[in-house]
């Protein structure tokens, strides 16, 4: 059995575990949402709900992964030997497949539009809709890039924690900052600037909405990796000197500020071509954007495709970070608890993975017919994991954190056995038991009865 990995550096833990955060969720997702929902309102509750429910549940799922050093599932049997709370281990793990198998599918889509984007074929003026949806139902298209997508995660993970996952991350985090940094100099100059970024910053509370406040905490989760088991599992791998609190407020704050800036390159893009719409939804980043793209700089054709070229590679980037820590905690488990090699643990789950990806990718095409409860499989993926299984977890995590677990070990592993000052300790604790555990209750409520 080999020896357990663990990340080396201060600056590895940050940057591997905002890797986990920030993916499509961010460049893709949280400006949909922005555009939805009546921009900087949404952006100002999105801000309370990371901060009093994303972060006290980021802590506590620090707390599992770092007090016991071992997977997610091992996590809890050792927590609470003999106990039906060792469910919330297996809902992390089994949570991650689902969501990483149809993960890839989109993040498929990431790397087709960068090879696109590349070989100049968004340039030319052409019917991006019929263009996406072509690709996207075509029986094999998204099904390789989906496959070669899913072969990049398998190679990082199979050099392990320190070699794959830190080093990677390490790597790749300050390139992606670099290229948020060129992308916003170029939305500064364009004509739409001064309107995208007051669509970002004038809040308009006549759109909120009980169901906006719901969007807004279902996007805190989604956005910061919460209740899938990645984050316990990379916090196994922290070191015991690390600051919990102060890694949770980091991340956090970093995963917001990517968000917050997609929206501040993005928007001025889309109000510089008029006729497009901001709240385009899903087809945001792979149906408007092209145009914009191509519209905005038909006078400057490089610069538009170096924008477009370099946001892509940001997508794509994004997601693989974010991918690698779906493939994570199976892996961990497989490896830790099935006395498999780190290599063929990585084998099985890609393998696993890439069945139900190319059915998840089919599902959007040729096999759109074949439907369980009305949805395809793609949207079934999404369903189950995002609106059943993610908020069940996430009650289930603040509730073994809050009540369950001894109150001297959450102390222990928040202040490093008492060696930090912790101030608000107490109302971490009451977050954690009443206010993040409602609140999910109340979303999940929502989602699944009202709509
Ligand atoms: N946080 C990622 C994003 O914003 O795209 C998505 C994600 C990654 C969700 C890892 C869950 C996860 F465990």
């Amino acid at each position: 059995m080999e020896q357990r990995g663990n990340f080396t550096s201060k600056i590895g833990v940050v940057l591997a575990t905002v890797g986990s955060a920030v993916g499509l969720g961010n460049v893709w997702r949280f400006p949909t949402e922005v555009g939805n929902n009546g921009g900087a309102a949404f952006i100002l509750i999105y801000l309370a709900c990371v901060l009093f429910i994303g972060v006290p549940v980021m802590v506590s799922e620090f707390v599992i992964g770092r007090s016991t050093h071992a997977n997610t599932i091992t996590a809890y049997r050792r927590l609470a030997p003999g106990t039906w709370w060792r469910v919330g281990g297996i809902q992390g793990v089994f949570v991650s497949f689902l969501i990483f198998c149809y993960y890839i599918v989109v993040a498929g889509w990431t790397l087709h539009y960068t090879v696109a984007s590349f070989l100049n074929q968004l340039s030319a003026d052409k019917d991006y809709t019929a263009y996406f949806q072509n690709f996207v139902r075509s029986p094999w298209e998204p099904v390789v890039y989906a496959i070669l997508f899913i072969l990049m995660v398998h190679v990082i993970i199979v050099r392990g924690v320190e070699h794959g996952i830190e080093k990677f991350s390490k790597l790749m985090m300050p390139l992606l900052l670099l290229i948020i940094g060129v992308l916003m100099v170029c939305s500064f100059s364009m004509s739409g600037f001064s309107e995208g970024i007051a669509f970002l910053l004038n809040p308009d509370f006549s759109k909120v909405t009980a169901s906006v406040v719901l969007s807004a905490v279902g996007q805190a989760f989604y956005s910061l990796s919460l209740a899938m088991g990645c984050l316990c599992t990379y916090a196994s791998y922290f070191s015991s000197d690390t600051n919990l609190v102060k890694t949770a407020l980091s991340v956090s704050l970093i995963d917001t500020c990517v968000a917050v800036l997609c929206g501040f390159i993005i928007f001025p893009a889309v109000f510089s071509v008029p006729g497009v719409e901001a709240d385009a939804g899903p087809g945001l980043v792979f149906i408007t954007l092209p145009h914009v793209f191509n519209t905005a700089f038909h006078n400057v054709p490089l610069i538009g495709y170096l924008f477009s070229l370099l946001f892509y590679v940001l997508l794509m980037l994004a997601a693989l970070t974010s991918a690698i820590s779906l493939h994570e905690p199976i892996t961990a488990y497989l490896h830790e608890e099935w006395h498999l090699s780190r290599k063929r643990a990585a084998w099985i789950v890609t393998s696993g993975c890439m069945l139900l990806g190319v059915v998840c990718s089919l599902s959007m095409g040729v096999w759109n017919d074949f439907r369980i409860g009305g949805l395809c499989m793609f949207d079934l993926f999404d369903f189950v994991s995002a609106k059943i299984i993610l908020p069940l977890g996430g009650i289930l995590i603040c509730s073994f954190v809050g009540w369950k677990l001894n109150r001297q070990l959450v102390y222990d592993e928040v202040t490093n056995r008492g060696s930090l000052r912790v101030r608000l300790f107490g109302v971490y604790i009451f977050l954690v038991r009443w206010v993040a555990p409602l609140a999910i209750a109340v979303i999940f409520y929502n989602e699944l009865f009202r709509k």
